[in-house]
């Protein structure tokens, strides 16, 4: 729309004039916000923003494509892809503490981005750190704004703050469904710009018990089936959002042909709400639900169980971690 594109030209100006011809550089999460900050932000200065993306290894199937190749191929970003799957798997080893996996996420995060940021600025100095905030968190921390460093960007704490930045915040005045017509107005990729709330640490916070590659590959299966048969039946804008979760540390009986099995359980955990803080379960209609459990348990070996969380929000959170 006129207006979508007067605040994405006036956002790109703005971006011109805080940072002149100076450098800057944005973690991409693969979330809608970083890449709606990083390709305003590209569009103003060019090649001299670099993109991160530091993947972790933890995201669900096709997204880390979604922002390697397609991302890339829409807004022609300069980006330096880290994959750090054996690193984080590592250090998430023998974990099944919830808060603990947070924080060996985030720290691992944080550890490997300051590693490639000290690559780039071995070449040029970079003064400016994007952010993708939003005007809900600009009033939510009291409307500051100046200088940080990575660590308080993603609420990390107890590592030395050698690296500051100025911040570049495009959307700091934008609410979310601004962004996403922001993301549209730009061309971002309709799976990226419609995305549903997915938390930072991933699929690591979906696995109850400890996280490995193989238990990572069964959930990212099933969540790409539960996803599938959500669009195809017409719910992605009904739903909030629909974890599927990983209980690692249980198993049940079943039978498949004429054998028995001994398996692990799927939760599917359906919700709907307006903000995340409260939340209902989602009503899914049983012919949804039954195509999704039909195809998990044919399709995802070692899962022989599928089942539905009808609990609200509270007592339940929304993820199960
Ligand atoms: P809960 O489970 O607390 O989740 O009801 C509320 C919303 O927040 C998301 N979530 C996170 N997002 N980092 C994030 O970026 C996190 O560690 C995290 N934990 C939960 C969750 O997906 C839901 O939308």
């Amino acid at each position: 729309s006129w207006t979508m594109l007067n605040i994405v030209e006036d956002s790109v100006e703005a971006v011109r004039r805080q940072v002149g011809d100076g450098h800057a550089i944005c973690a991409l999460s693969g979330g809608v916000d970083s890449a709606v900050a990083a390709a305003i932000v590209q569009r103003a200065i060019g090649d001299r923003l670099t993109c991160v993306f530091v993947d972790h290894g933890l995201l669900r199937k096709g997204e880390a494509e979604q922002v390697e190749r397609d991302f890339v191929a829409v807004t022609g970003v300069k980006l330096r892809v880290v994959d750090a799957a054996d690193r984080f798997i590592k250090a998430l080893e023998g974990v099944t503490d919830p808060e603990e996996k947070r924080k060996i996420i985030g720290r691992e995060f944080i550890r490997v981005f300051e590693d490639e940021q000290r690559a780039i600025m071995a070449d040029k100095p970079v003064e400016f750190l994007v952010q993708g905030t939003l005007y809900p968190d600009v009033v939510e921390s009291g409307g500051g704004t100046g200088t940080a460093n990575i660590k308080s960007h993603h609420n990390v704490g107890g590592l030395p703050d050698d690296l500051r930045f100025t911040l570049v915040e495009p959307l700091r005045a934008l609410f979310k469904d601004e962004v996403r017509r922001a993301g549209e107005e730009l061309g971002l990729p309709a799976a990226m710009v419609w995305r549903q709330p997915f938390p930072g640490p991933g699929l690591g916070i979906r696995i109850v018990g400890e996280v490995t590659r193989e238990r990572l590959e069964l959930l990212r299966e099933a969540d790409a089936i539960a996803r599938e048969e959500l669009s195809r039946a017409g719910l992605d804008r009904q739903i909030w959002q629909c974890p599927v979760v990983l209980l690692a540390d249980v198993r049940s009986v079943g039978v498949q042909g004429d054998g028995r099995t001994y398996g692990h359980p799927v939760v599917l955990r359906p919700v709907t709400s307006e903000d995340a803080m409260t939340a209902d379960w989602a009503k899914v209609p049983f012919d949804v639900l039954s195509r999704i459990s039909t195809r998990i348990t044919n399709e995802v070996r070692e899962v022989n169980r599928v089942v539905l969380d009808v609990t609200s929000k509270p007592p339940g959170t929304i993820e199960w971690e």
